[in-house]
């Protein structure tokens, strides 16, 4: 199957997708405090995407996903089923895993959060898993093959002393949740994919403060990391420009950061 490329009106439609998805991040900021449990942050996220953004929580009902939103906790590395007897407590860290849909169009993003204050072990793994993602958004542009993006996370992240999960990997996005093609984050013969103007994926790193097999949950969802090491995200989505990449789920705090911006020119 053909990756689509989508038009300028469908590319107006992710923007106010992922734009809403990225709201979604910033607002539930102020309410992860110790003592707060997932369940409770699940559901102001659910009521601010279905009261006040009027857009579908796309999780929910997901391949029977309970939840609006993935919250994973410490050694958890994905799908986390967010719940009310979860709380969270000082030294956390946290992803949120947010995607609506808005007009049939989808935008899917994750950060990650820190509970109070933390070891430095924890700080420099959500760090680095921050850095591993926008290090993918810096070789991206029109001709270079797709698998450069897993050959350039990997690296980074290896260098820093952290592995890389293989077992999940971004994906194309649009109409459709998941679809062609599967970004890896690590190096892999790919086929060949060569990536073109109008495409529209994700790129979402999970790295491990460990090794990096994962385990799955026997509620077949929850993703742990094998050796129960602390494992980190951050997930954006992006369309391909003529010479680079539009950042469509960038928050205002990452503009003014300035390690990225929405639009990324790539040499
Ligand atoms: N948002 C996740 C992703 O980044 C997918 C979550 S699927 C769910 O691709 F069913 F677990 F919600
Ligand atoms: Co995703
Ligand atoms: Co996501």
């Amino acid at each position: 199957m053909a990756i689509p490329l989508r038009t300028e009106e469908e590319i107006v439609k992710l923007r106010e997708a992922c734009k809403l998805a990225s709201d979604v991040l910033v607002m539930i900021e102020p309410y992860i405090k110790a003592g707060v449990s997932t369940g409770e942050l699940d559901r102001i996220c659910h009521d601010y995407m279905v009261n006040v953004q009027k857009v579908i929580p796309a999780c929910l009902g997901y391949h029977g996903f309970p939840k609006a939103t993935c919250i994973s906790l410490n050694e958890v590395v994905c799908h986390g089923i967010p719940s009310e007897d979860k709380l969270l407590k000082d030294g956390d860290i946290l992803n949120i895993d947010v995607t609506v849909i808005k007009d049939g169009y989808y935008g899917d993003n994750s950060k990650m959060y820190i509970v109070g204050n933390t070891n430095i072990r924890s700080q420099k793994l959500v760090e680095a898993a921050q850095e591993a993602l926008y290090v993918g958004l810096r070789v991206v542009k029109p001709g270079v093959r797709l698998n450069e993006i897993g050959r350039a996370v990997q690296q980074y992240t290896e260098a820093q002393g952290f592995s890389v999960v293989r077992e999940y990997c971004g994906h194309g996005i649009g109409d459709q949740f998941h679809s062609e093609p599967q970004v890896l984050h690590y190096y892999s013969d790919d086929g060949g994919v060569v990536l073109k103007k109008g495409m529209v994926f994700t790129i979402e790193p999970m790295i491990n403060a460990g090794k990096k097999e994962v385990r799955l949950m026997g509620d077949g969802w929850t993703v742990k990391t094998k050796d129960r090491s602390h494992s980190a995200q951050f997930e954006h989505q992006i369309v391909i420009t003529d010479d680079g990449c539009e950042v469509m789920t960038i928050r205002e705090e990452e503009e003014k950061e300035g390690r990225i911006s929405r639009f990324m020119v790539n040499a």
